[in-house]
């Protein structure tokens, strides 16, 4: 005859047993979303929005004060963490591009002076700053853009991710 503790065990086994399964599901579920963000972002062209949205107060940004002048900025985990390219477009506009490029994700570079383009260090391609499309290979498409709005009375821009 079975003892008390020999008539628990196999639950308590099964128990064990199904916490263990939920805790392997997790991190096989997790394990694979982080694949599909990964392989998303090897393939350079998808950037899911998440819609959250950051400020930015112009008034103390000095290399956003001209006209086509463009600075670089990381803002947390937006855009994986990788740079944003914000480009003054005129006086009461602005652009944000993704500074990953499309071809291999290095991180392009801002133009030396207002009006440049963007280029890319590792194989030479180059982006416009006017809206990120292509103007030399090899990166097969145009850097995404972020949506941003500004406020000029108050002198804030926001980008939305
Ligand atoms: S990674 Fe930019 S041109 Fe290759």
């Amino acid at each position: 005859m079975p003892s008390l503790s020999q008539e628990i065990l196999p639950e308590k086994s099964c128990n064990a047993s199904r916490r263990d399964f939920l805790r392997k599901t997790t991190i096989l579920t997790l394990s694979a979303s982080a694949l599909s963000t990964l392989l998303a972002a090897c393939e350079g062209t998808t950037i899911t929005s998440t819609g959250q949205q950051i400020t930015l107060d112009v008034s103390k940004e000095t290399a956003l004060q001209s006209v086509g002048s463009v600075v670089s900025k990381t803002f947390g985990q937006n855009n994986s963490g990788r740079a944003v390219l914000i480009v003054r477009a005129s006086t009461t506009s602005f652009l944000a591009f993704s500074s990953v490029c499309t071809h291999e994700q290095c991180d392009v570079i801002p133009p030396s002076s207002p009006g440049g383009n963007f280029s890319c260090p590792c194989h030479g391609a180059v982006f416009s700053a006017k809206d990120g499309s292509v103007l030399a290979g090899p990166a097969p498409s145009a850097l995404p853009r972020f949506q941003t709005s500004f406020n000029a009375s108050s002198n804030i821009l926001t980008i939305t991710f």
